[in-house]
């Protein structure tokens, strides 16, 4: 990690409401919330005043209880849904100079393909079930305006050799794969375009202890080789120590602590993080 470089993202004050919200829940400190949801209205405020910064090389991990927004953080920066209000920067994108989320529809199509791999907490939501795996990485390659096939093809078995799946397998279905497979074909998916920022949600919950360790210590390896940004998102603080640089701590969509981890594992701030710690010990 280098802070004295631009970073690679840079996100600030993104908020993010399902719902539109009523006269009371809009007031600060509303008693109308439980939470982040609004009792009244039923309005989820599910990311509130969201800001960070990822740097080149960084793992930066966000942990945070079940409901606390970070897949929707994710989605946001993803543009799988659009945000209430806020802004992101990315370095690779007009000099940082542009707001993201400002973009055209189009234009933000263009950066998910161009600069921004996604590994989903769902593999349904990342990959094509019924299509080969090396189909579903050509499907990036050629929505970043890959044409040529045997290029693809060769980029495609080189990938899928990166994360350990057999060659002779490129052609199989993801649906008659392992879970932890299919996590590897995801990985190899957003990995394909080269991104300079990777978006990992809960890649391993879900998965087998060992299948777990084995999928950490792919991502840790190809982080160290590709010298890749990675935003990682896990519930689970252990996923988050073995891999995070830093490491922010949301609770009910607001960022409540921030910084390296191993100081948020001595030395946590929060009452919540606290617990957090506690509970890993
Ligand atoms: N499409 C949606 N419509 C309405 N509410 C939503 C939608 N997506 C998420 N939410 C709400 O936003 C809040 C945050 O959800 P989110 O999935 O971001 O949490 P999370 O931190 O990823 O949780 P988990 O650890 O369980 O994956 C929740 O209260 C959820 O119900
Ligand atoms: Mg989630
Ligand atoms: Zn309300």
């Amino acid at each position: 990690m280098n802070q004295f470089e631009k970073p690679v993202l840079s996100v600030k004050n993104l908020n993010k409401q399902f719902g539109k919200g009523c006269s009371h829940c809009r007031q600060a400190d509303s008693p109308s919330l439980i939470k982040n949801y609004c009792r009244v209205c039923g309005t989820v405020y599910a990311c509130r005043e969201v800001s960070f910064d990822v740097f080149p090389g960084e793992v930066l991990g966000i942990v945070g209880e079940s409901g606390s927004g970070k897949s929707t953080l994710m989605q946001c920066l993803y543009f799988d849904q659009p945000v209430s209000s806020g802004e992101a920067y990315m370095n690779s994108y007009e000099n940082g100079h542009q707001n993201l989320f400002g973009e055209s529809s189009q234009q933000q199509r263009y950066i998910r393909n161009h600069m921004i791999g996604k590994v989903y907490q769902n593999p349904l939501l990342g990959l094509k079930m019924d299509f080969s795996s090396i189909g579903n990485i050509a499907e990036k390659l050629i929505a970043a305006g890959g044409t040529n096939v045997g290029v693809m093809e060769e980029r495609g078995s080189d990938l899928l050799n990166q994360v350990n799946i057999p060659v002779h397998r490129r052609k199989e279905a993801p649906k008659n794969f392992s879970g932890g497979m299919q996590q590897r074909v995801q990985i190899a998916k957003a990995l394909s375009n080269k991104p300079p920022l990777l978006l990992l949600d809960e890649v391993t919950t879900g998965l087998d202890l060992s299948v777990q360790a084995n999928v950490l210590d792919l991502i840790k390896g190809l982080q160290h080789e590709l010298q890749i940004s990675i935003v990682l998102v896990s519930h689970d603080l252990g996923v988050i120590r073995m891999l995070a640089d830093r490491t922010l701590v949301m609770l009910e969509g607001r960022v409540i602590e921030q910084g390296l981890t191993d100081q948020i594992l001595e030395d946590p701030q929060h009452a919540y993080t606290q617990q957090l710690v506690h509970s890993l010990l």
